[in-house]
């Protein structure tokens, strides 16, 4: 299924606003950086490729309103504006991947008008909406070989179409499975306290006959312990150099329990995701959010007035419990320290 997650024209940037799905499908109009900002840090635009791909398109719009003619100061202006956008959301690296795109492409234009980089930065953002597009596809056609007819397949969170430009990450191999004829059964986890799962990836799946099931985060082990799961496929936020990978918190424990009861556990991402800067998963920023995130429950309230809490948003999977990645290239074993490198080159 192609959702159009992020779209681009007439000098704005339009995003499905997914924190009002599945209820309300509506499309809002980003006319700006603060704009873009909000809808990152709010989740309306959410999934580590879409927030590199909003953020890009952001940047595009933004410097198209610049009244600069000269390039120094165009260059300038545009620092600004990916600086401030990399302060969004922190975990995510394809956000900073993107935006590095964004700065580079100019950067190896320095002799270029005002016009001709304008024009260079819409053609990078449009560059990567549609090299994500390609990637899920090719993650989809290397994560099908994993599943077989029959198979029950656990998600966590949301890493299909929603998440991406194309069909997802996670979910691309089950979308590919099914344009197969394969029949498959997936159980989503809920995924609080957001609910991305029970939101995004029912909605998605449920829209194209997939046949899908909704369970609470905490009664995967159960599900496991009964038979139902024969994989377990997540996205990620960042993978470090040896292999340890972000993702919506509770994916560790997901990958605890898939180990425990035997069963194979798979994180699916593209070339944007892979950071071999940080050496392992213990330096990767994971994100704080509002304490509101989980005293309450849609608008209502579920936890004393004055309770602590403590949310972080992601949790890094160590690379022991991961059996392979499905990437864009291909599926890569262990040992990831060797192979991550190998397939960055
Ligand atoms: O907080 P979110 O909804 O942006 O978290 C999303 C996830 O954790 C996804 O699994 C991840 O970004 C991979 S999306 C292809």
């Amino acid at each position: 299924m192609e959702i159009k997650t992020v779209e681009m024209g007439d000098g704005v940037v339009r995003i499905i606003d997914q924190t009002l799905l599945p209820g309300k499908y509506e499309i809002r109009e980003i006319k700006t950086k603060e704009e873009m900002w909000e809808a990152i840090k709010m989740l309306r635009v959410r999934g580590a490729p879409a927030i590199g791909i909003a953020a890009a398109k952001a940047v595009a719009v933004e410097m198209l309103r610049s009244e600069t003619r000269d390039p120094d100061e165009f260059h300038r202006e545009l620092e600004k504006v990916t600086d401030y956008l990399a302060t969004s959301r922190p975990t995510a690296v394809n956000l900073f991947w993107a935006l590095d795109r964004m700065k580079r492409v100019t950067r190896k234009s320095r002799e270029r008008s005002v016009e001709e980089l304008k024009e260079l930065l819409l053609r990078e953002a449009h560059a990567i909406l549609e090299e994500d597009r390609a990637m899920c596809r090719a993650i989809g056609e290397a994560g099908d070989a994993l599943i077989k007819d029959g198979a029950g397949i656990l998600t966590h969170c949301n890493a299909g179409g929603l998440a991406t430009s194309g069909f997802g990450t996670a979910l691309a191999p089950i979308y590919v499975a099914h344009e197969k004829g394969k029949r498959i059964r997936v159980f989503a986890d809920e995924t609080r306290p957001l609910l991305q799962g029970a939101r995004l990836t029912v909605w998605e799946l449920m829209h194209v006959g997939v046949d899908v099931t909704l369970i609470s985060d905490n009664m995967a082990a159960q599900v496991m312990k009964e038979g139902k799961i024969d994989l377990v496929i997540t996205g990620a936020d960042r993978v470090a150099a040896n292999g340890d990978a972000a993702n919506k918190i509770g994916t560790y424990g997901v990958a605890l329990l898939a180990r425990a009861h035997g069963i194979p556990f798979y994180i699916a991402w593209p070339a944007s995701t892979l950071d071999l800067s940080l050496v392992d998963g213990g330096k990767i920023p994971i994100e704080e959010r509002g304490k509101e995130e989980l005293t309450s429950f849609g608008n209502v309230t579920v936890a004393p007035e004055g309770t602590k809490a403590y949310c972080p948003a992601f949790d890094v999977t160590p690379h022991e419990l991961i059996t392979a990645f499905i990437t864009d290239r291909g599926l890569i074993y262990p040992p990831y320290k060797e192979n991550l490198k190998q397939f960055a080159t």
